[in-house]
């Protein structure tokens, strides 16, 4: 079948490598696509944010299925308008994924279904805000409800800044996304992440990951996009996974089901490991990036045929996905200066000798120069990936290959795993 990738980033790319393994694959078409993704199939310069657009394409092509890649065209509907034109989709419907597009909206949902979160409340208005605030105490964490681009969430340490917080969110620092804020309880613990493969009614895993948001090493500085995560994570053992698909994927299918919305596509929970048990942070519908580059290359089931089954509600009749048992790391190689503002059309060398190392070179915001030279055009650049049979060799495989990449204007964390390495350290 021919099928049409929507997206970009790395996590495109790592869609797109695996997507054409699939016997089901023939021609692969992504929208728009980058330099990697391009090597891979036939890139067109189409918005992702382009309903319209992207429904005209297929039917002059003759698309079978669209794999959607990031939140933002799941949340302007992209998957209700292809499916109003016939076309088959992979992907929450625009109402399915209120789950990461309003934060209010999944807390009364883990309300109504006893799903275990921080406690919280919604607001619309600043002074109700403060008072819960001030009921409350602090640390205390202040979200604005729609999609900030992982922005729009502040963990107050005081009870002034959380004041500072609502009001920034209430006079538009988030835009809309802050129209409507949510206050919840500060959870300490461990953050992992849990990925399940949806179709309406039943889920499968899709493997754990841990990522590493801030930008500096040891978890220091700005919140970035993630700069780089491991696969699976030794964190979440079968015992917590068997508890998060039952305590909160399923009741959340049933709880989307009852709704008249029912899930399909990826349901990601962003999980914190409390001392009382797994509680949900917040929900992604679609892969994480990076995370979805440590995911792929271990997947050894035909992604094609899940994306398929999940979307047409027949995920019951596949066996469970397989994996490889080996951990993947990857490291994001970004330009320097991200996440604030940086250079572009900066010139990379050596991705090929840091594949013939061994590593897997996944591309994001890259490009090719007329005389064919890779340009870094984005924040978030390349994904070096290694694997080994610990976190601690899948880093050194991950890191060797990075260092064969000539780059200087690109920068990485040091210290990606660390958590999971210190972990491994501690037993031997
Ligand atoms: P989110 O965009 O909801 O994933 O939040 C971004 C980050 O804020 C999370 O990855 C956590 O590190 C942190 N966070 C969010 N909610 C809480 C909470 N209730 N308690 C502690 N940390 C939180
Ligand atoms: N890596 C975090 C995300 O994809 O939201």
């Amino acid at each position: 079948m021919d099928i049409l990738l929507i997206g970009s980033g790395g996590r495109e790319h790592a869609l797109a490598w695996k997507l054409t393994q699939s016997l089901h694959c023939d021609e692969l078409y992504c929208a728009p696509g980058n330099a990697g993704i391009a090597e891979l199939a036939t890139c067109v310069p189409i918005d992702p944010m382009d309903n319209a657009a992207i429904v005209d394409f297929c039917r002059e092509k003759n698309i079978d299925f669209v794999v959607v890649g990031p939140e933002q065209p799941l949340v302007n509907g992209l998957v209700d308008a292809l499916e109003a034109a016939g076309v088959d989709a992979f992907g929450p419907t625009q109402a399915a994924a209120q789950l990461e597009g309003s934060k209010g909206f999944t807390k009364d949902l883990c309300a109504e279904y006893d799903i275990p979160t921080a406690a919280y409340q919604r607001f619309n208005n600043a002074p109700k805000a403060k008072m819960y605030v001030r009921q409350q105490g602090a640390p205390i964490v202040i979200k604005a409800d729609g999609l900030a681009a992982g922005k729009g969430v502040i963990i107050a340490e005081t009870v002034e800044d959380a004041c500072d917080a609502i009001d920034a969110c209430f006079e538009g620092t988030f835009g809309e996304a802050g129209a409507e804020v949510v206050v919840e309880e500060f959870l300490e613990g461990e953050e992992a992440s849990l990925f399940a493969i949806c179709d309406g009614q039943t889920a499968m895993l899709m493997g754990t990951a841990q990522d590493h948001k801030r930008v500096g090493d040891g978890d220091t500085g700005p919140n970035t996009g993630g700069m780089g995560a491991y696969s699976p994570a030794p964190v979440l053992t079968q015992e917590l996974i068997d508890e998060v698909m039952t305590e909160i994927i399923v009741p959340t299918l049933a709880g989307m089901h009852a709704r008249g919305h029912p899930f399909r596509g990826i349901l990601y929970a962003g999980l914190m490991l409390t001392a009382d048990g797994p509680s949900l942070i917040e929900y992604n519908t679609r892969f994480g990036d990076p995370e979805c580059q440590v995911l792929m290359p271990r997947l050894k089931s035909d992604l094609v045929e899940l994306m398929l089954a999940a979307s047409t509600g027949s995920l019951l009749e596949l066996p469970e996905a397989e994996w490889d048992e080996r951990t993947g790391l990857t490291v994001v190689m970004a330009s320097k200066g991200y996440p604030g503002s940086y250079e572009k059309n900066t010139v990379i060398e050596g991705v090929e000798d840091a594949e013939k190392a061994g590593a897997l070179v996944f591309h994001a915001g890259t490009s090719r120069s007329e005389d064919g030279a890779l340009l870094a055009i984005g924040g978030r650049v390349l994904n070096v990936t290694g694997f080994g049979d610990s976190v601690t060799e899948a880093q050194q495989a991950a890191y060797d290959g990075v260092a064969k990449i000539r780059w200087e204007n690109g920068f990485t964390r040091s210290d990606i795993g660390w958590r999971a390495i210190a972990r491994e350290k501690a037993v031997t």
